[in-house]
């Protein structure tokens, strides 16, 4: 018996061109929830523990194996596309005879780990198993011809009679069969039928005539098999996808202003009393601890945002650690690098990158903090600037524990502000200041009694 957990190999068919896609992108590397359709197979894929996976390109050059280049995938061109059959036919220097192949289809991008499993499992090493689907509307899919309930072959819509188009069950293009036999058939495939090509889905008549067991296993959701060809289907599968997401949420319980205005582009974990108002996208990594709120719009990529922070609207968060309690925006920008200890507030139209600011610290107005090491309750003024950047060479600024930065003061760095320090307002920083002082460098303010404004000669 095999079972989905032993080895198999795996042929991803992704050399079409995607016509009706109406791009110079090849289709499969158009993104699905930020990922390219194709990886979306890869990655289920993946969970077979597969002996190969063996992807066909051909349309866009060498863009798809540049794209997915990963030690456990090879890659094998088909120039040119001769249809399924062609394209599997050049997969077979890297398959494993002993073996069962399991073919997908690089733009059929939601198939379940389970459906596939459920597949593989019935065909076992010796029989041939074909992933079906009863579909209300048929038209384009090649449909399943049985006999007494038996699979005796597959007839493409173009070829199909008016009495075959009128059957219901259709091919998902997902097939799994014995590799040696897969080789034998694949031979002796012909391309005499409507579309000049040789079809894969031929070989099931040769499976038959070589009285080889045909399965059929059916996906529980029929959106698992749908593919696209258009962007008006990757539109639909990309709301699908993003409603499945949404309902995850709201089932772990998490709050959602609006499920239907919710983007995920990776992966998103929320802890208990998580709220997230509408219109919000996440990337990446993003972890949400209890008790987060997440205002209107905001971004948020490879993040982790800690218990009973705050992200207010319109805040855009990368490749940052948000500590508890926090207060972000409305209209912030985190950028790479930045950990922001507990209660922390950032407030509108600051920007922070590769900055670590401690417990309690807050730079509410206007500022921009680069490459700077902040103490706690530190109190950053308005408009204040870290100049951390010559035009060639970044450097740091500390600002120590307790230290008071007056309103439009710019620390040109490297330069330290010392513990419970002082800025004036308007301080051009290029020294240190010392710690528990007032420092100020600007002009000292004078008032000219008696001064008369110039006034026009006529
Ligand atoms: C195929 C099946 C059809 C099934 C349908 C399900 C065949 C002959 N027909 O039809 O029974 O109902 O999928 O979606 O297999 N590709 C290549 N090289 C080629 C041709 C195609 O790599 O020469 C790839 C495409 O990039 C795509 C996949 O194979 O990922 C399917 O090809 P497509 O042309 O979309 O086949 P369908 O006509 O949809
Ligand atoms: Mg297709």
């Amino acid at each position: 018996m095999t079972s989905a957990s032993q080895k198999i190999n795996v042929v991803i068919l992704a050399a079409g061109m995607g016509k009706r896609m109406r791009s110079d992108l090849p289709k499969v590397l158009h993104p699905l929830a930020g990922k390219p359709l194709v990886s979306h197979v890869l990655d289920t894929a993946r969970g077979l523990t597969p002996a190969t996976i063996c992807v066909i390109y051909g349309h866009g050059g060498e863009q798809v194996p540049d794209r997915l280049a990963a030690p456990d995938v090879c890659f094998a061109r088909q120039e040119p596309q001769l249809g399924t059959g062609h394209a599997v036919q050049q997969a077979i220097p890297f398959l494993n005879d002993a073996l069962p192949t399991l073919i997908l289809a690089g733009d059929v991008p939601l198939t379940r780990l389970s459906s596939l499993k459920a597949l593989v499992d019935a065909a076992a090493d010796s029989r041939f198993g074909i992933l079906t689907v009863n579909l209300g509307d048929p038209t384009g899919y090649g449909r399943i011809v049985r006999e007494a309930g038996q699979i005796r072959k597959i007839v493409e819509h173009k070829d199909a009679t008016p009495e075959q188009r009128a059957l219901s069950e259709v091919n998902t293009g997902i097939m799994v069969m014995p590799t040696v036999k897969l080789k034998q058939w694949l031979a002796s495939l012909s391309n005499s039928n409507a579309q000049g090509e040789y079809y894969l889905t031929d070989v099931v008549a040769n499976a038959v005539a070589d009285g080889i067991e045909i399965v059929s296993a059916q996906p529980e959701a029929e959106w698992e098999t749908m593919g696209v060809n258009s962007k008006t289907q990757l539109a639909a599968l990309e709301r699908l996808y993003q409603d499945n997401q949404a309902e995850i949420l709201l089932e772990q319980g998490v709050t959602l202003y609006d499920p239907k205005r919710i983007d995920i582009r990776g992966d998103l974990h929320c802890g208990r009393d998580v709220s997230i108002d509408v219109g919000c996208i996440f990337e990446g990594r993003v972890t949400l601890d209890d008790g987060v709120q997440i205002g209107a719009y905001c971004v948020i990529r490879d993040a982790h945002i800690g218990k009973n922070a705050s992200i207010k609207a319109y805040s855009h968060l990368d490749g940052s650690i948000v500590g508890s309690a926090c207060q972000i925006g409305p209209y912030a920008r985190l950028r790479p690098g930045t950990t922001l200890a507990a209660d922390v507030h950032i407030g509108n139209f600051v920007e922070v990158k590769n900055s670590q600011i401690a417990a309690a610290s807050k730079a509410n107005h206007l500022a921009y903090l680069g490459d700077s090491t902040i103490g706690a309750r530190v109190n950053i003024g308005a408009g204040t600037i870290t100049c951390n950047y010559d035009g060639v060479n970044k450097f740091r600024t500390v600002i120590e524990d307790d230290a008071f930065i007056g309103s439009d003061s710019q620390l040109i760095a490297p330069v330290t502000v010392g513990q419970g320090a002082t800025l004036g307002a308007g301080t051009s920083l290029s020294k240190d200041a010392p710690a528990g002082q007032l420092t100020v460098s600007r002009a000292r303010q004078t008032s000219i009694a008696g001064w008369q404004r110039p006034v026009r000669k006529s």
